[in-house]
């Protein structure tokens, strides 16, 4: 794969990553097992992917903890690992938090976490309300003049909040919500990144599952089942996505591959958008992922798949 780099950082990566809050993310999803976390790591750097992007939130470290397990097997520069910090429970709840003096401990516990001496790409994962974004970016950028990190990215932000925290020019890269249904920050914020070099990596890419090709239009969930209440799984917003996935399918026969690798390799050939971190339940799903690779869409396919969805 072709490497990417971040922003105007020295930070280089194979554009195809992995979402892992499913490994050690116990706070966020039932039953997890962490052999399972640990595998999809392992299965994923073993099949060419590098970049991990993990975040303190997921497992409340657990995340890092178990990422610097495994990395410890494998040359420290074909990592690249994404973190992020700003959920700060030392009060017994919890608050955003982007003091220059938390990020900075957040940085440091990170590493220690991760049994490494630099994160690759550090993400201020939520603005609090409080702080001068310029005085949060200017701490990670402390920490990158220390050496402890290589790039700096601000996750969640609005464009008028980006503006602000990139005021000295030190913001490499944003990560926000973005797929084939949900594409508001095409108009809203990228003409800004692009215009400042910063970079994009949407989260979200297979929408929980729903761009995967995975479920059909008789797909039904249980009332146990929580996509039974989440309003993308069900009613006209779950028929209308179907449709989209149905129009596609075509190109994913011809490609002889799956819907997944289709949506990955167009989110892979949108020049808006630099890097692209699907997520893994179980290793089991990482040869899948990293097929999405091989697959090279022609102009008209990417267009076509651009208006399948568009259209819905
Ligand atoms: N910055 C932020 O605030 C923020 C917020 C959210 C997420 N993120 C990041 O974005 C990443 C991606 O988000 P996500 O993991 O929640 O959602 P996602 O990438 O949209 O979807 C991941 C889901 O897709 C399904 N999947 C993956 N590979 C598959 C395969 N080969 N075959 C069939 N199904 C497959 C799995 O569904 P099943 O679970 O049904 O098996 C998996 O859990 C996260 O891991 C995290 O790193 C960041």
């Amino acid at each position: 794969m072709k490497k990417v780099k971040i922003g105007k950082s020295q930070v280089e990566t194979a554009p195809l990553g992995l979402g892992t809050n499913k490994v050690g993310g116990h706070n966020l999803f039932p039953d997890l097992s962490e052999s399972d976390g640990r595998q999809v790591v392992r299965a994923a750097l073993e099949s060419g992917i590098q970049l991990l992007d993990t975040a303190f939130m997921y497992g409340k470290g657990r995340s890092e903890e178990l990422i610097g397990e495994v990395i410890a097997d494998f040359p420290r520069d074909q990592v690249i690992i994404a973190d992020k910090a700003a959920h700060d429970f030392s009060s017994g709840e919890m608050i955003l938090n982007n003091e220059p003096q938390f990020l900075k401990k957040s940085v440091d516990d990170a590493l220690k976490r991760l049994k490494t001496d630099y994160i690759d790409i550090f993400y201020i994962h939520f603005p609090d309300e409080k702080t001068p974004k310029s005085e949060a970016v200017g701490a990670l950028q402390d920490m990158r003049a220390a050496g402890k990190i290589r790039a700096i990215g601000i996750s969640n932000f609005t464009l008028e909040q980006a503006i602000d925290a990139n005021r000295d020019g030190y913001v490499d890269v944003v990560e926000n919500y973005y797929s084939l249904i949900h594409r508001d920050e095409e108009k809203k914020l990228f003409p800004y990144l692009k215009d400042e070099h910063i970079s994009f990596v949407p989260y979200f890419p297979l929408e929980s599952g729903l761009l995967t090709g995975k479920y059909t239009k008789d797909s039904t969930f249980d009332e146990h089942d929580p996509r039974s209440k989440n309003e993308k799984f069900t009613g006209e917003s779950f028929r209308k996505t179907m449709n989209a996935v149905d129009a596609i399918r075509p190109i994913a026969q011809r490609h002889q591959v799956d819907v997944l690798q289709v949506v990955l390799a167009w989110y892979l050939a949108n020049p808006d958008l630099t890097a692209v971190i699907p997520g893994a339940r179980n290793a089991g799903q990482i040869p899948g992922i990293a097929r999405a690779a091989e697959v090279r869409l022609s102009n008209d396919e990417y267009e076509l798949i651009d208006q399948a969805f568009a259209a819905e």
